[in-house]
């Protein structure tokens, strides 16, 4: 990756509740950067995949120390924007509503947060990437020069993960009403605020954005800019 003089590869951290617009804005930053971007969410979907497909959801809620054969010999791998979890590719399967639902429970297991921090802090040893999730900046990477926190209304971010549904969506397919997506939402930020282990939260030094009424390019102009200050300062 070429490298202007003057300038330093950072980290750079972006944190905030389901469908606040980081992975687009991750996606895109990384992209005119020429950075790596790295979606920690995808991550735990993985896990909470491999926990449904192998029906030991139900059994984890009762005794989740059960969580480590899970995680024996588990490996996920990013390759571009595809996902694979123990060699499949997961892309599209993470993304299932039965996952959503599933994935802030398993999310709270700390031997799940345990193994994935290391990985994620391996992925980032390079420099160089943008990473987005829920504890970026405040566990991950607390050193990352750049630290976002981004947050939008409840009822906007419902409208864009029904957006998103519609457009992925097969013809025919039932979808969730918009009152029900906004509800998941809700319990899903809630979960993810109240857990014990690395909960949701701003780091005291995140740029917070509102994202409610920006465009895309608008967050990712914000952010990018920020990003080529901390580069020339190297700080
Ligand atoms: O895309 P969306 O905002 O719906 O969620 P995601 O980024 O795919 O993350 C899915 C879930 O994984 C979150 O609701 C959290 O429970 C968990 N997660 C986490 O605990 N820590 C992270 N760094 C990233 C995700």
């Amino acid at each position: 990756m070429k490298q202007e003089i003057g300038k330093k590869r950072i980290i750079i951290a972006i944190d905030g509740p389901a469908a606040s617009g980081k992975s687009t804005t991750a996606r895109k930053v990384a992209e005119r950067l020429g950075y790596t971007y790295i979606d920690t969410g995808a991550m735990y979907r993985s896990v909470a995949l491999k926990a449904l497909d192998q029906g030991v959801l139900g059994g984890l809620r009762n005794s989740p120390e059960g969580v480590s054969a899970l995680l024996q010999d588990i490996s996920i791998r990013f390759d571009g924007d595809r996902i694979f979890l123990d060699g499949s590719d997961v892309t599209a399967g993470i993304r299932e509503n039965r996952v959503s639902r599933e994935v802030s429970f398993i999310s709270s297991l700390k031997p799940v947060r345990d193994r994935l921090r290391v990985m994620q802090q391996d992925l980032g040893r390079q420099r160089g990437v943008v990473m987005d999730g829920r504890d970026i900046g405040t566990v991950v990477f607390p050193d990352a020069e750049l630290k976002i926190f981004l947050v939008a209304d409840a009822r906007k971010r419902a409208e864009r993960r029904y957006a998103e549904l519609v457009a992925k969506s097969p013809e025919g397919v039932d979808l969730p009403d918009l009152d029900l997506l906004e509800e998941e939402i809700m319990r899903r930020d809630r979960d993810d605020a109240e857990r014990e282990h690395a909960p949701l939260k701003k780091h005291a030094e995140a740029y917070e954005i509102d994202t409610s009424d920006l465009t895309i390019e608008r967050q990712v102009d914000i952010v990018y800019h920020l990003a080529l200050e901390k580069e020339v300062k190297g700080q």
